[in-house]
């Protein structure tokens, strides 16, 4: 049983939501619970199936299930802001990287049901939770987890004893044309994305995640994010507006939906077959940091933006059609029989028709880092984060097919200047941590 902490009053949560401490309550008025097994209606909106192994069937309002087939935050429709965080390990025990990714999951399943971390409120040590979470509900909050190739070998070490078991899908991602990296925004051993509607929320995640590893693995790069750009929201085409990214344009109308299990397992999760059998229902997750020229793009004419995306800017239909969600009509031509869409234009380079089949599911978040002292104007961007089955077959082909010598008319608007890949491993049942399988 969890302390309430130094706090005595609950403070009012909006109707419908559980607060941190109205929970802390609960749990002390219906005894010891374990975590993500409190008792207030299911209002899940995560798209993993229910009943899946480990799944706990009551979960706390305004949460996302911490326990099933697949990690949390992959299939669950995007919540509004992102924290990423990406951990070098500083140690070489394996023993001590298997405690942290246990901690790191009992956090996780704790934090993501609106739960306050540990039990120690004594005036004479430093609290186990940080405090700035209590009294927020927990806010759809998701922590999803995932290796980087350097786990399994850094500079020809294999530090961990796993280098036999690194997928072959998990292969760091070559140089692609144009790339502008900057290695303390790129790669990592360990990989962290915290979503939640709440910033703070995001913001107390990954702190505590980060004072629980303290010594283990210490932070690399870090990456805030807002306005979510992938409108794979579970009936989006019907009841929820599509996100518009930092260019002014809706970004995700043809995206994977979570709740499409045909498409999930065909182009997402990681199958039986695929190997190894540690990442079987998980996933491949690519970062990349991409600066936007916003400066450069406020002055170019509307039509040459529509022309550039392939989309109408107001509505997000494409060109040459009538509404968002119609289909591209990407072999339609005007009366002096030029494409209508652009032959580089971002959205056709894209498609799976003109791609050789390719599909990945977007979820990325804008971004703004403060000033770009050579030009003067806001750093901005977008945080692209695309989960996949294999990046050889998937971000690989495709982000070549888009920097490549085609040459999506984007880039003369764009640079990518951080980048890494982590392999996601599957969801947990309760007493295991997440990536347990790879040390069996
Ligand atoms: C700053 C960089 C980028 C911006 C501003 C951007 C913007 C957009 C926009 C506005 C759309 C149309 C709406 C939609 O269908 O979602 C779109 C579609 C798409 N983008 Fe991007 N994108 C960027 C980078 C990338 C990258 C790096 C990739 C993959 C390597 C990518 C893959 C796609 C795909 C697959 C589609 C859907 C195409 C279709 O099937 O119609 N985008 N993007």
């Amino acid at each position: 049983l969890k302390s309430r902490g130094p706090f005595t009053d609950d403070e009012p949560a909006a109707p419908g939501v559980v607060s941190r401490r109205a929970l802390l309550g609960g749990i002390g008025a219906a005894g010891a619970f374990g975590a993500g097994a409190l008792l207030f209606g299911a209002c899940s909106s995560d798209a993993t199936p229910s009943g899946a192994p480990g799944t706990s069937s009551a979960v706390v309002a305004d949460s996302v299930p911490f326990f099933g087939a697949h990690q949390a935050g992959i299939a669950t429709p995007s919540q509004d802001r992102l924290l990423f965080g990406a951990f070098d390990i500083l140690t070489t025990e394996t023993h001590a990287v298997q405690d942290l990714l246990s901690a790191w999951t009992a956090a996780a399943a704790d934090m993501t049901q609106g739960q306050e971390l540990g039990n120690n409120n004594t005036l004479a040590a430093p609290a186990d939770d940080t405090g700035e979470a209590l009294g927020l509900p927990p806010s759809k909050l998701t922590i999803t987890i995932g290796f980087g190739p350097t786990f399994f070998e850094q500079h020809g070490v294999d530090r961990f004893g796993v280098k036999a078991k690194r997928p072959a899908a998990l292969a760091p991602l070559p140089a692609f044309a144009g790339d502008n990296l900057d290695p303390q925004s790129s790669d990592g051993d360990l990989g962290v994305q915290v979503c939640a509607d709440d910033p703070q929320v995001a913001f107390h995640a990954l702190r505590n995640l980060t004072r629980i590893g303290k010594g283990t693995v210490g932070l690399r790069w870090s990456q805030l994010g807002f306005g979510r750009t992938s409108g794979h929201q579970s009936g989006d085409a019907e009841t929820k507006a599509t996100p518009r990214n930092l260019l002014g344009f809706k970004d995700g109308t043809n995206n994977i939906v979570g709740t499409d299990l045909a498409t999930m397992n065909e182009d997402v999760w990681v199958g039986a077959a695929d190997g190894p059998a540690w990442m079987h229902g998980g996933a491949y997750v690519v970062t990349r940091r991409i600066n936007m020229r916003i400066e450069i793009w406020d002055r170019n004419s509307l039509g040459d933006q529509e022309q550039t995306i392939g989309r109408a800017k107001a509505s997000g239909a494409p060109l040459g059609a009538h509404g968002e969600f119609d289909l591209v009509p990407l072999t339609l031509k005007d009366k002096a029989g030029a494409l209508v869409i652009d032959p580089l234009a971002h959205i056709r380079l894209a498609a799976p028709s003109e791609n050789g089949g390719i599909r990945i599911l977007r979820r990325g978040y804008s971004f703004t880092d403060g000033v770009d002292l050579t030009t003067a104007n806001l750093e901005a961007g977008l945080f692209f984060i695309a989960y996949m089955r294999d990046p050889r077959k998937q971000f690989v082909p495709l982000q070549h097919h888009l920097a490549g010598k085609t040459h999506d008319r984007l880039n003369e608007y764009i640079q990518h200047t951080g980048s890494a890949v982590f392999a996601v491993p599957p969801g947990v049942r309760e007493g295991h941590f997440i990536g347990e399988g790879l040390f069996r």
